[in-house]
């Protein structure tokens, strides 16, 4: 008989490698990975673009119907690539640009109904993987598995700076990274609809000290205790 399926929810603060933990147990599970942070970023980013603001309520909630966001794995490049309407807009949501925007973005109740729907769709059928901030919580209440994760704020800032460095971005410092973790950590804890809470049966990771191969073993740790409890 083969293993049943589970729902994984991976939440916790900004760039505290929620996304690379769940890559790899979908990986390791062979179950889908639904990054639900790219998913408000793409919002952000189509707002932009139509130079909507985000006080402009109207007109969000007449775009978001016309939005189509999509994952694909691209093999060549070995990641995992987020679609806006069919076109590729990986890199565009990664900037600093969408970075300041997306938490006011992500307060406004329209734009969460609108994804926590579909993100709800994907899970009906088990076998995925989802981080973000109300996963545990709101998106997926009844996770087999519910992990919160957490690192020292400095920590986490060094290692997103690396990753932007890797991406080309030689101008933007440190310090303005911090500045953005910390202000989004900020506004995602307080903000009144599904803030990022730890849910009461999550269990907690730092992983300040941890290299991603111990937190990779620990979390399937976690996984295969569960998985033989159903
Ligand atoms: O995971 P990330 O840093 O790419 O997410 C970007 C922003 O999206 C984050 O600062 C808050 C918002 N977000 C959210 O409100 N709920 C989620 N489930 C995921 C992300």
């Amino acid at each position: 008989m083969s293993n049943p399926k589970i729902n994984i929810a991976i939440d916790g603060y900004s760039s505290c490698g929620k996304g690379t933990l769940a890559k790899e147990l979908a990986k390791e599970l062979n179950y889908l990975f639904i990054d639900s942070g790219a998913m408000y970023r793409a919002v952000t980013l189509a707002l932009i673009r139509r130079h909507i603001a985000v006080e402009d309520i109207a007109a969000i909630e007449n775009l978001l119907p016309q939005l189509e966001i999509s994952f694909e794995f691209n093999s060549a490049l070995n990641h995992y690539q987020t679609l806006l309407n069919g076109d590729n807009i990986e890199s565009e949501i990664r900037t600093m640009e969408v970075s300041n925007l997306v938490s006011p973005v992500s307060k406004i109740d329209a734009v969460r109904d609108f994804l926590v729907k579909q993100q709800r769709t994907i899970g009906l059928n088990k076998g995925v993987v989802m981080d973000g901030r109300d996963i545990g919580t709101v998106v997926f209440p009844d996770a087999e598995l519910k992990i919160f994760m957490t690192a020292q704020p400095e920590i986490r800032a060094q290692r997103r700076l690396a990753e932007l460095r890797q991406k080309g971005d030689v101008l933007t410092t440190f310090e303005e990274v911090l500045e953005n973790l910390s202000s989004r950590d900020l506004q995602d804890s307080t903000r009144a609809n599904s803030p990022l809470l730890q849910a009461s049966d999550a269990i907690v990771i730092d992983n300040s000290n941890l290299s991603r191969e111990e937190q990779k073993a620990l979390a399937m740790r976690l996984v295969n205790e569960k998985l033989g409890t159903l």
